[in-house]
C-alpha cells in the first residue's frame, strides 16, 4: 500500500468531473494537492470539500491551460509550496463533435492546446521534480485515442496524439525512474459535453448516453467517476511499479467489439 499522506499530487481541471472526484480521493488519502484549473468558482469549492476529506495541504492554481506563463506559474507555486511533486495527473480536456468537413481550425487549436500542449507542458517542467521523487505521470486519454471515429475527428487525434505522447515519454523518462501511463474511459456522465460548443445543435447529451449504453459488450452501464477513480489510485502506487507506458482502457470491452458494435 502507497502511503500518499507524504505525497504532492498535481491535478489539472480539478474543478470538475474525473479531476474533482480524483482530488477528493486522494484528499481521502491525506496526499497534499496542486489543484490547477481555470474555472476559479468550482476549483474553490473542491478546494474546501478536500480540505474536509482529509487533505494535508491544497493548494488551488486559477490557470488557463491554454496560456503558457499560467502552466509555468502553475508548477513554480506547487514547488515554492510543497518543494515536491509525487504525481502528475494531467486531466484537463475539452471537447468537439464534427468531421474533418464541419470542424473550425479554431476548435483545432483550442484542442491541441488543452488536450495536449497543455500536458506535454506540465510533464516537461515536472521532469526534474518527479526524477527526485521517482514519480510518476497520469494522462487522461479516451477511449476515442483508439477508436477511429470520424464524426469526433478532432478529439480523437488530440487522444491518439496523447496515447503516442504517454508511450514515447514512458520509454525517455524511464532511466530517470519516471513512470508514464495512461487511462482511457469511454463514456461518463462528466460536465464535458455540457460545455458551449462541445455538441452542436444537432445532437443531445442525452442521445450520446442512449446510443453509448448499448456500445458496450459487457453492459448497458457507462463508465463512472470512481472507475477512474480506482485506476488513477492503482496506478499512482507502489503496486504499479512494474507498469509504465500503459494506455490503460476503462471501456467494458468496447475497443474489442469496435465502434459498429450494438448491444441488444
Ligand atoms: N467524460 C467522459 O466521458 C470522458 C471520457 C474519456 C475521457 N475523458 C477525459 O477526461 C478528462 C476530464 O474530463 P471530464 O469529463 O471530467 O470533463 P469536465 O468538463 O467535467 O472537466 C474538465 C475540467 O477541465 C477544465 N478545463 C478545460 N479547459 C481548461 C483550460 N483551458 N484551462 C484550465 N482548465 C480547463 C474545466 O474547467 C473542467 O473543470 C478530459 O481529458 C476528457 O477528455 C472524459
Amino acid at each position: 500500500m502507497t502511503d500518499f499522506a507524504s505525497k504532492v499530487i498535481l491535478v489539472t481541471g480539478a474543478a470538475s468531473g474525473f479531476g474533482q472526484a480524483i482530488a477528493n480521493a486522494f484528499a481521502k488519502k491525506g496526499a497534499s494537492l496542486s489543484l490547477v484549473d481555470k474555472d476559479e468558482e468550482n476549483l474553490n469549492k473542491v478546494t474546501e470539500q478536500c480540505k474536509k476529506a482529509g487533505a494535508s495541504k491544497v493548494l488551488a492554481v486559477v490557470a488557463d491551460l491554454r496560456v503558457e506563463d499560467d502552466i509555468v506559474r502553475a508548477m513554480n507555486e506547487t514547488i515554492e509550496m510543497f518543494d515536491r511533486l509525487d504525481v502528475l495527473v494531467n486531466n484537463a480536456g475539452v471537447f468537439r463533435t464534427g468531421s474533418v468537413e464541419d470542424t473550425t481550425m479554431e476548435s483545432f487549436d483550442l484542442l491541441f492546446a488543452v488536450n495536449v500542449k497543455a500536458h506535454f507542458h506540465f510533464t516537461q517542467l515536472a521532469v526534474p521534480h518527479l526524477e527526485k521523487t521517482k514519480g510518476n505521470v497520469i494522462n487522461l486519454t479516451s477511449i476515442a485515442s483508439e477508436m477511429l471515429l470520424s464524426t469526433d475527428i478532432l478529439y480523437g487525434m488530440t487522444k491518439a496524439s496523447l496515447t503516442y505522447f504517454t508511450k514515447t515519454t514512458a520509454l525517455g523518462l524511464a532511466e530517470k525512474g519516471i513512470r508514464v501511463n495512461a487511462v482511457a474511459p469511454s463514456v461518463c456522465r462528466t460536465n464535458i459535453l455540457k460545455r458551449p460548443d462541445a455538441l452542436g445543435p444537432d445532437l443531445s447529451e442525452d442521445e450520446i448516453f442512449e446510443f453509448e449504453e448499448k456500445t458496450h459488450p459487457l453492459g448497458g452501464v457507462l463508465i463512472e467517476k470512481q472507475d477512474v477513480v480506482d485506476a488513477i489510485l492503482f496506478l499512482a502506487s507502489d503496486s504499479a511499479r512494474t507498469i509504465t507506458g500503459t494506455n490503460l482502457l476503462l471501456d467494458r470491452g468496447r475497443l474489442l467489439a469496435g465502434p459498429l458494435y450494438k448491444r441488444e
